[in-house]
């Protein structure tokens, strides 16, 4: 096994980046070719960011199963594809190689469409971290169908949101899971989901934690039971669907500044090569490479660098189920040493959380088979970088900072590890074919601030970060409403797609994401809608409203600070603040819980009605003295209620 396409030196990237800027359709249909097609494509890009219509390889028929399982099956049967870790450290582990992982797929992709599944239905899936859930994906994408994968930290309404959404007409969950020395009951969070969902027909239930559940005869069904009956009618294989190329392949939804989360939609052949050709070059991933990706397969790293990126490169990809404090905060680097990791790719909140726990839980690990380390999901800073390259890395390692989102399906801003140089708290260089530029605030792209120029910048500038070319990841619709895909993503900026997120640029061309610029917040990696968790707040009983806003947390980097006007009794404040807390778990989940909740009289307001965030944004940062000209406030008074009740 070896990858044509991987860079091996930086001069080579500096050439290898120019060509795929001046020519993207050669680039990529090169590197296309080194998949396993149905059909040829015809037209390698078609493409315009007005509507938008975006269409990778055109023509072609695929299936991503076939790249990810069956040509690895043919010539490396017994390289393992998943190596499981389990929440409990003494549970046996499992190791599953492409000829048993195709071989399971096949089956539950049979047991799918004896439950009725078809092409082009929509499926939810609601799992712990079992090898079984990334079956139950790549299952879908086997015949067709299109999974929802639904992160298992979410709520019953969330859950019923997106699978109403979606309409999905089959469901496929676990009894329970596990998390440290927590059992989920996610059979149970679903059964109350499902209440509100009447357009599911089956629910597909595993085993895990065997606790006891409701099943109702016809519709739940066993996994186990299901699988058996597949035995028993005999050859268990399954033929892929012929999709083409621009089928869609999942959904996945994610939060953004409106209340509504928006579900992602990706299709299937530009994103299976996107994933794959960033997989092996930023990571530089190596035959044999044990690579442990630490995040839920219920999120788009999970999907594209556990699931779809390693696989689809015949690599051996760790899954683990538990957390990384649970039984000790240790427990990382107990999975290095005990499966020889080679690449850990992971989060800053992980990494910031573990570090306040002190040395001790590294000191006698042996740590000596990395070779790679890697940060996505909010910017690192500086303490947590040089940690992690120091005590983890050895100083031996390459840090990846790899910045890209849900929309962008695979990495987009990173060094290539060991090849191009890392920065600390710098995501560096675009990969090949990726052209992102700075606009101000009008829309003027910055001098120097664009990749596919030459000009570099005389000194360090900033702007908002947008992308001005495709790539063959990127998202195509927001499921059911391409209206506001466009909307979002496509029209603040004529013909460029915008991130969302604040960027330096240094003298050398180095990027460095800042952060969002929208109403989105970044807690612990996770994106929060502040207009979705005020229409939370806003429901519980005796809230007037309310208004988010992040600040600086050492932990999760940004927190959740919540200003609230309640007009119930306030017979004791703390016990109101839990209520609320539990009405956000119960609407989205405990991951959007604030941190903090200040119950105010007022909130400062323009005379339009406007709720001014930036003056709660620095009171909540303990930044009081620079508030800014609050004279055009409707009532200035209220800012000094605040400021004296801050939190
Ligand atoms: C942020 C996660 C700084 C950014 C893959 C982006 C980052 C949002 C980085 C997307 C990074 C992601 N440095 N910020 N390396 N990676 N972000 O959709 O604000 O969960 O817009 O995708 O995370 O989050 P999402």
């Amino acid at each position: 096994m070896s990858y044509p396409y991987q860079i091996t030196s930086l001069a080579q990237y500096h050439e290898v980046y120019k060509q795929s800027i001046e020519n993207p359709e050669k680039f990529w249909g090169d590197i296309a070719m080194h998949f396993r097609w149905k059909k040829h494509f015809d037209q390698v890009l078609d493409w315009n960011f007005t509507e938008p219509k975006i269409e990778w390889f055109k023509g072609g028929k695929m299936n991503i199963t076939e790249n990810c399982l069956d040509r690895w099956a043919e010539t490396q049967p017994h390289t393992p594809a998943i190596v499981w870790e389990s929440n409990d450290p003494e549970e046996h582990h499992r190791s599953i190689s492409y000829k048993e992982l195709l071989f399971k797929v096949n089956q539950f992709a049979n047991v799918l469409k004896n439950n009725g599944a078809k092409k082009g239905d929509r499926i939810c899936i609601y799992m712990p971290m079992v090898p079984e859930l990334a079956i139950a994906v790549l299952a879908c994408a086997r015949i067709g169908a299109i999974h929802s994968v639904i992160f298992g930290g979410f709520s019953a309404q969330s859950i019923a949101d997106r699978i109403n959404d979606a309409e999905c007409n089959i469901v496929v969950t676990a009894d329970g899971g596990y998390r440290g020395n927590k059992e989920i009951p996610l059979k149970s969070v679903m059964d109350e989901a499902l209440i509100q969902c009447r357009s599911v027909q089956k629910v597909i239930v595993l085993t895990r934690t065997r606790t006891p559940v409701s099943m109702l005869k016809g519709k739940e069904v066993w996994w186990e039971d299901e699988i058996k009956k597949v035995e028993t009618a005999g050859n268990p294989f399954c033929e892929a669907e012929a999709m083409d190329a621009e089928d869609e392949l999942f959904i996945l939804y994610t939060s953004g500044s409106t209340g509504k989360p928006k579900g992602v939609v990706h299709s299937c052949a530009g994103y299976m090569v996107y994933t794959n050709y960033t997989f092996v070059n930023v990571f530089q991933y190596q035959p044999g490479d044990i690579h442990f990706c630490t995040a839920d397969i219920g999120w788009i790293t999970g999907h594209s660098y556990i699931v779809y990126g390693p696989l689809s490169a015949g690599a051996t990809t760790l899954m683990f189920e538990g957390i990384p404090t649970w039984p000790d905060a240790g427990r990382f680097w107990d999975i290095v040493d005990k499966y020889k990791v080679n690449i850990l790719y992971t989060a800053p909140t992980a990494i910031r959380s573990l570090m306040s726990f002190g040395l001790d839980y590294v000191k006698h690990k042996d740590l000596s088979s990395l070779k790679v380390l890697g940060s996505v999901g909010e910017p690192i800073n500086e303490e947590a970088w040089n940690w992690f390259h120091e005590h983890i890395g050895k100083g031996n390692c390459p840090i990846v900072d790899t910045w890209w989102q849900t929309e962008t399906g695979g990495i987009m801003i990173s060094n290539l590890a060991g090849i191009t140089p890392h920065k600390a708290t710098y995501a560096t260089l675009p990969l090949p074919g990726v052209c992102p530029l700075l606009v101000d605030e009008h829309g003027y792209p910055i001098p120097g601030g664009d990749a596919s120029l030459a000009e570099m910048p005389k000194q360090t500038v900033s702007g908002n970060l947008c992308i001005s070319h495709p790539w063959p990841s990127i998202i195509r619709t927001t499921y059911g409403d391409h209206e506001r895909c466009r909307q979002t993503y496509f029209s603040t900026y004529q013909n460029m797609y915008f991130t969302g997120d604040g960027c330096l640029r240094d003298v050398e061309g180095n990027y460095r994401i800042t952060g969002r610029v929208d109403d989105v917040l970044n807690v612990s990696g996770h994106r929060i809608g502040t207009a979705e968790l005020e229409n939370a707040i806003n429901r519980h009983t005796g809230v007037v409203e309310s208004a988010i806003v992040g600040y600086p947390h050492d932990i999760k980097g940004q927190g959740i600070y919540a200003y609230v006007i309640f007009s119930g009794v306030m017979d004791d404040k703390n016990l109101i603040t839990q209520d609320i807390n539990q009405t956000v778990a119960r609407l989205i989940g405990a991951i959007a819980k604030p941190d903090k909740i200040q119950f105010v009289t007022g909130l400062p307001k323009t005379r339009s009605g406007k709720i001014m965030r930036r003056i709660l944004r620095k009171i909540a940062e303990g930044d009081t003295e620079n508030l800014g000209d609050i004279s055009t406030l409707l009532d200035p008074g209220v800012v000094e209620n605040i400021i004296r009740e801050r939190l």
